[in-house]
């Protein structure tokens, strides 16, 4: 195979880049980005990679979640604060479910690139460029020439958001397992909402416990949180390339996914993500053959290493039970170790008669559980879950605790891309998959 360097992906075939119209305004761009410091650093990068490998393991379980894609608009505290409760709150629940510590792995500080269907799209009776997210152009219709400016943006955004979250874990908002900091009043149903409460009452005690003989941090008030993005826009991930001892890292989020879109064998992102030695994600949706499953991993993970690879499933409710046996048998037929992770959003969207963009919370909850009753009919481990979702009360999915409909979307419908779950219907879902958890650990 021929030599790797962080720019030996240009010149394969690359999908889902953007076309700017002034190479030397990109140059002078990635130049100063590459000049700048990491966001993250190589230690907590090869800690994630130890901590999904046990996740792979059940040993833990992983929480991967956060918005579809980040708006450089939503750069306030508010923001960040309530998608850290979200995910720090789910966390919570499934560390009660699970009786592992989890891994949080937030959707943040750089998730700004996205794939599309289109390379244009009807705003208004006219024909514009899609919108491919704020790393490249803005949402506005006036606004959709690529600007490499906005990568430069993205770097700083991104440097703001994590060093704010940081402040917040260290300052202690960790605390989150206090009552005053849980909102159950979406719980419509008594009996339900009784068991939260006893759920949450037991976890309370269970906390002090721990407090009590010191051994909390692992488990429930550790501040490990770690960053993820698609790693799409090759030019900005090269820029963030670093070298670290004897190996390269991307030192813009400690975990880089590969989308579904863009993970061809022979192609630019494959061979990309193949030099860097940060846990990489692959997502495997519906078109995804075994043998090409096992080409992937024997191109990204060629020496086995537990924690490299995360394989995230997305196949749509409908698909899961056919499709997922295969590919946990193809893996296993190479004896190979992965993380498994379910991701139930993106294979379950549709639209709206009035044209929204949404997602059933009944088809999320159905994908997961053919994530899991596939799982253990194989004997294989569910290690994580990764989602789309928000702190705030949106309307952008149905269904869920609060029983919103189509009709209900237009009221709050912030996404500019995908829909996200709400908090009512993260904290549900949290609470679901804790008793799956537990009820699988009872059956075994
Ligand atoms: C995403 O996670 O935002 C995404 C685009 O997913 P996928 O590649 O699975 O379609
Ligand atoms: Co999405």
């Amino acid at each position: 195979m021929s030599t790797w360097s962080p720019r030996s992906w240009r010149g394969l075939p690359i999908r889902q880049q953007p076309e700017y119209e002034d190479p030397l305004a990109v140059g002078a761009v990635l130049q100063q980005v590459s000049a700048l410091p990491p966001l993250v650093h190589a230690g907590e990068v090869l800690a994630l990679r130890s901590q999904l490998a046990e996740a792979g393991l059940g040993r833990r379980f992983v929480l991967q979640g956060g918005d579809c894609a980040e708006r450089f608009q939503d750069l306030n505290a508010e923001a960040i604060e309530s998608k850290l409760k979200i995910l720090l709150q789910m966390s919570v629940v499934l560390t009660w479910g699970a009786q592992t510590p989890v891994v949080r792995v937030a959707r943040m500080a750089g998730q700004f690139a996205k794939p599309r269907s289109r390379a244009t799209e009807q705003v208004d009776g006219q024909d514009v460029l899609t919108y491919r997210g704020d790393h490249i152009n803005g949402h506005a219709p006036d606004q959709r020439r690529a600007d490499p400016q906005r990568m430069l943006r993205a770097y700083f955004h991104s440097s703001t958001t994590l060093n704010y979250a940081r402040a917040l874990l260290d300052g202690g908002f960790a605390d989150l397992h206090a009552p005053e900091h849980w909102n159950l009043d979406f719980v419509r149903q008594p009996e339900r909402r009784e068991q939260y409460t006893q759920m949450l009452a037991r976890l309370r005690e269970a906390v002090g416990f721990m407090e009590a003989v010191g051994g909390r941090q692992e488990t429930l008030r550790s501040v490990d949180l770690y960053t993820s993005h698609e790693g799409l826009l090759l030019p900005y991930e090269e820029a963030l390339t670093r070298r670290v001892g004897s190996r390269w890292f991307n030192l813009g989020a400690h975990m880089l996914w590969i989308g579904d879109r863009t993970r061809a064998l022979g192609g630019a992102h494959l061979e990309y993500f193949r030099g860097i030695a940060n846990p990489i994600g692959v997502k495997v949706g519906p078109t995804m053959q075994p043998d090409e499953l096992i080409a992937l991993l024997e191109l990204l993970d060629p020496e086995d290493e537990p924690g490299r690879v995360t394989l995230i499933t997305r196949y749509g409710a409908g698909r899961v039970s056919e499709l997922l046996p295969g590919h946990i048998a193809a893996v296993r037929s190479t004896g190979r170790s992965v993380t498994w992770s379910c991701d139930p959003m993106h294979g379950n969207t549709h639209s709206t008669p009035g044209g929204l963009k949404t997602r059933d919370f009944e088809a999320i909850r159905a994908e997961l559980r053919g994530a899991f009753d596939a799982h253990r009919q194989a004997g294989s481990v569910l290690g994580g879950v990764h989602f789309e979702l928000t702190g705030e009360d949106v309307t952008e999915c149905i269904g869920g605790p609060q029983g919103l409909s189509a009709e209900d979307l237009s009221r709050s419908y912030e996404t500019f891309c995908d829909p996200r779950l709400n908090y009512a219907q993260s904290l549900e879902v949290a609470f679901l998959i804790a008793r799956r958890l537990q009820a699988d650990r009872g059956r075994s």
